[in-house]
């Protein structure tokens, strides 16, 4: 059944958004393999949006800047999923927002991303440019780097 209500955002738990990566991000891997690096750092941020009576999506930004680069205010977006009966919503958009507003009221000047290639529509949509030839993760699929200057 499709939902129909609007999402709310709030900060998650690393362990909370491990179901709906699991599900959406790496199906029929364990769910070792959906424990990140630096999801428990002080400045990471987990979120998810709950529609329905039940958590939808998840988000999560990083204080990392992409490889190569050093700057302070890089952050990386990672984990973005939004169950496939919730999806073209908005509640992947409602993500996205609530990801921005923390790292820009940390003073953070961009937003980057490892985007699979399905997924570069829904981030050029908001704002975020490709800014590097698309290249492949293991298991995964297909990528580019997006990034979002902010605020
Ligand atoms: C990418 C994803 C998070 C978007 O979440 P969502 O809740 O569906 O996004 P929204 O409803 O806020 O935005 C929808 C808009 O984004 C774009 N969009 C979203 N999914 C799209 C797709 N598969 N193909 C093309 N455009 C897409 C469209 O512009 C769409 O607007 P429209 O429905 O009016 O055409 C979701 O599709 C998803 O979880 N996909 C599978 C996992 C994934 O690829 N995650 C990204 C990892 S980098």
């Amino acid at each position: 059944m499709r939902m129909t209500s609007p999402a709310t955002v709030r900060i998650i738990t690393a362990q909370e958004a491990i179901p709906i990566r699991q599900v959406m991000l790496r199906p029929g891997r364990p769910a070792g393999e959906c424990v990140f690096a630096h999801d428990n750092d002080p400045d990471t941020r987990h979120f998810g949006a709950f529609a329905g009576g039940i958590m939808a999506g998840i988000a999560s930004v990083y204080h990392l800047a992409p490889p190569g680069a050093s700057d302070a205010g890089a952050w990386q977006l990672r984990g973005m999923a939004v169950l496939e009966t919730a999806q073209r919503r908005g509640i992947g958009a409602a993500l996205l927002l609530a990801c921005r507003a923390h790292v820009v009221e940390r003073g953070g000047t961009r937003l980057w991303c490892n985007a699979r290639t399905g997924a570069v529509p829904f981030y050029a949509k908001h704002g975020f440019e490709v800014t590097g030839k698309e290249f492949i993760i293991p298991d995964v699929g297909s990528h580019h780097v997006m990034q979002w200057q902010l605020p």
